[in-house]
């Protein structure tokens, strides 16, 4: 069974999208880390749903990243539907001759106007360009129209792929908060302080926990540099299992290697 493929009967035409058009800047290969970080936490869920639905809110000016989502994501799932969502119209008109059978685009904005609830919606460099009180109404709108078990993802990357951080959001409440870096160009973890996501990146100051939080993995990732001979991911390893002893970290080993460290929300919490 596959799911709905939507149109844009969807979204009613008296209503306008929720949000505002914002510059389109996007690059192949860009949300990568985000994608394998998805396909670990919700593989699972997408294996043991029979037709998944995921949307990849604010797709940008190409339908790239959108594209690479489906193909990462079918393996888990052939009957998934991915569903690109621009608030852009022309943006959505140029992508929609990338639609196929599994991978559809729609105009659309924090409402959300899929026909089926998403299973994932992953929302990266979009609420980056509004101001913070707007994310928790964005949130909310999101929160609301995603399917049991389902979770946002939303965060921010630097222009190819680099350096990320991101929220991962039930439909209660914000759970995890990660950090991924390409590791050899690494100097310092706290260097994801600029790709931080909207709720926390305001928050960075002394005396708050996400700056404490950071300046944590600085001092545990100098405390790993005689592993640096061997690989920056063997330090990045032990830097994660230095932070294990006193930050509630939800990375296990295997993923330390992929250059991510999450901890529980609650950690890092403004
Ligand atoms: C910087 S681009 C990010 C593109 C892509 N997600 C990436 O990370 O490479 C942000 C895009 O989000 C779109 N956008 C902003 N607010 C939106 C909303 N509320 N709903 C849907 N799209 C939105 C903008 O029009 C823009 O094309």
């Amino acid at each position: 069974m596959r799911a709905t493929k939507p149109d844009s009967s969807a979204l009613p035409s008296s209503r306008r999208p929720i949000g505002e058009i914002t510059r389109g800047t996007t690059a192949p290969q860009r949300l990568r880390r985000i994608d394998r970080w998805i396909e670990w936490r919700f593989g699972p869920l997408l294996r043991r749903s029979p037709a998944p639905t995921v949307v990849d809110l604010g797709f940008g000016a190409t339908p790239t990243t959108t594209l690479e989502l489906a193909s990462r994501l079918r393996r888990h799932n052939p009957a998934l539907l991915v569903v690109g969502i621009e608030i852009d119209p022309d943006r959505v008109r140029r992508a929609e001759s990338y639609a196929n059978d599994q991978t559809a685009f729609l105009l659309g904005g924090f409402e959300i106007p899929t026909l089926n609830s998403p299973h994932i919606i992953r929302a990266l460099n979009v609420l980056r360009q509004y101001s913070v009180g707007e994310v928790a109404g964005a949130w909310a709108s999101m929160q609301s129209r995603l399917a049991h078990n389902g979770a946002i993802v939303e965060g921010t990357c630097d222009e190819i792929g680099r350096r990320a951080a991101w929220i991962e959001i039930s439909q209660e409440r914000p759970i995890s908060f990660t950090i991924a870096a390409h590791l050899p160009s690494l100097e310092r973890p706290s260097e994801l302080a600029a790709r931080l996501p909207k709720a926390l990146i305001h928050d960075n100051v002394d005396g708050t926990k996400i700056h404490a939080f950071l300046q944590e993995c600085d001092r545990a990732w100098e405390r790993s540099s005689p592993l640096s001979v061997y690989s920056p991911r063997q330090r990045w390893g032990a830097m994660v299992e230095q932070m294990r002893g006193q930050w509630p970290v939800i990375t296990p080993a295997s993923r330390a290697r992929h250059g991510e460290l999450s901890v529980d929300w609650s950690a890092v919490a403004p």
